[in-house]
């Protein structure tokens, strides 16, 4: 897929460093789904998309979704982009591309999202803060990529786009074309023909991010009742200020509620790197017991469980789960969705193929019967679903 870079020179010399075009990087690649499918999308209540409509030098609008059908049947024929973020979370065919890009870890995967534009489309030149793999799967687009540029932005639009933007490099790409572009790096696209694009987009937490996740867990788990105290203190003798021993206890009391090690912090990690995004709603199978009372799952959940894969039924993640597996020295903590587990080594035999999108049948339950209850929690949690039709 990277020509002729193996994926350890790709890391070495472009990762986070320097554009990189291959062209023919998927000979043959087709639009893993239409234009109709993708407005279909953009006009969801929890999907997440915008139109971006104009050209350079001539001012740009952009308007969020979810759109009306008639909207985006009436769009002109030039100058607009339909672009629709988390589609890897709705279609099945787009996430299927993400296994292309496990030779980087799934937790610094983002999204797939698919643009759409009509001839002359764009979103104008701008940058962004993440690195994203852009691949051409439909009509031809013309990058021009500028490493060195002016920062200013155009004032009045919630758009980002360069004031002034002179490309240092241009090329046109068409389907099966991909581009790495790092963080940082000024791109202007725009649609030669009707143009559909996919950028997969990686992430990578700020410390405001971190700090602000952080703060809400140390939050929680602060004590009300650690309050500061002074049974027998003495007279203030300059009541307008204050004394150092008041000043040590109120500094413990903030330095206890900080503190955390590193296996604290790992855990917290883990919770935070695996939260679904804050617009999806994750809904499980109702379990007979609460999975947040009876670790492992309820008993009667478990035997449903075995009944259903011992008639053919397989599990699989759902699509857009997230999944994060750390193997300790005597433990596996497995994070899912936001949440957190912990168990025995020996489960890495069937969930680390459950991560790769492999499906849990019948053999898995005869393999390891410690995993039943497993399942039982995983898909109370939304985490993992019964398969409807073989993928
Ligand atoms: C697009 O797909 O139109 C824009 C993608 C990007 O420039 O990041
Ligand atoms: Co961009």
């Amino acid at each position: 897929m990277l020509g002729s870079l193996t994926h350890e020179e790709f890391l070495r010399r472009h990762w986070q460093q320097r554009p990189l075009l291959v062209r023919g990087a998927l000979p043959g690649f087709q639009a893993p789904l239409s234009a109709d499918d993708l407005a279909g999308l953009a006009c969801e209540a929890d999907v997440e998309s915008r139109l971006v409509s104009g050209r350079l030098g001539g001012g740009w609008q952009l308007e969020h979704g979810p759109f009306e059908e008639e909207t985006l049947a009436r769009l002109p024929e030039r100058e607009w982009t339909l672009l629709v973020q988390d589609v890897d979370k709705w279609v099945p065919e787009v996430a299927a591309l993400l296994a292309l890009f496990r030779f980087i870890p799934d937790w610094r995967i983002d999204d797939i999202m698919v643009s759409f534009a009509a001839p002359g489309g764009s979103v104008g030149p701008h940058t962004d803060q993440y690195d994203v793999v852009l691949l051409q799967a439909q009509g031809r687009r013309r990058w021009q990529l500028s490493e060195h540029f002016d920062r200013a932005l155009l004032p009045d639009v919630d758009l980002k786009i360069l004031e002034r933007f002179s490309p240092e490099q241009e090329f046109v790409v068409e389907p099966g074309d991909l581009l790495y572009l790092p963080p940082n790096v000024a791109h202007y696209g725009l649609a030669l023909d009707a143009a559909m694009t996919l950028s997969i987009g990686f992430r990578a937490p700020n410390q405001r991010e971190l700090i602000g996740a952080c703060a809400e867990q140390l939050i929680g788990s602060a004590r009300d009742e650690l309050r500061f105290r002074d049974p027998a203190r003495p007279v203030a003798a300059h009541p307008s200020r204050i004394e150092e021993a008041d000043l040590r206890q109120l500094r413990e009391l903030v330095k206890s509620g900080l503190a955390l090690g590193d296996d604290e912090l790992d855990r917290f990690l883990g919770r935070t790197l695996t939260r679904p995004k804050l617009h999806f709603e994750i809904a499980g199978e109702p379990l007979e017991s609460d999975p947040a009372r009876v670790a492992g799952g309820g008993a009667d959940d478990t035997r449903q469980v075995e009944r259903r894969l011992a008639r053919g039924e397989r599990l699989v993640r759902r699509l857009g789960a997230r999944l994060l597996l750390v193997p300790r020295t005597t433990e596996l903590w497995l994070f899912a969705d936001g949440h957190e587990f912990q168990l025995g080594l020996g489960h890495l035999e069937w969930l680390e193929p459950l991560t790769e999108g492999a499906a849990i049948d019948a053999t898995c339950s005869q393999h390891c019967p410690d995993a039943l209850p497993w399942l039982a929690t995983l898909l109370a949690h939304g985490t993992i679903e019964w398969q409807t039709d073989p993928r």
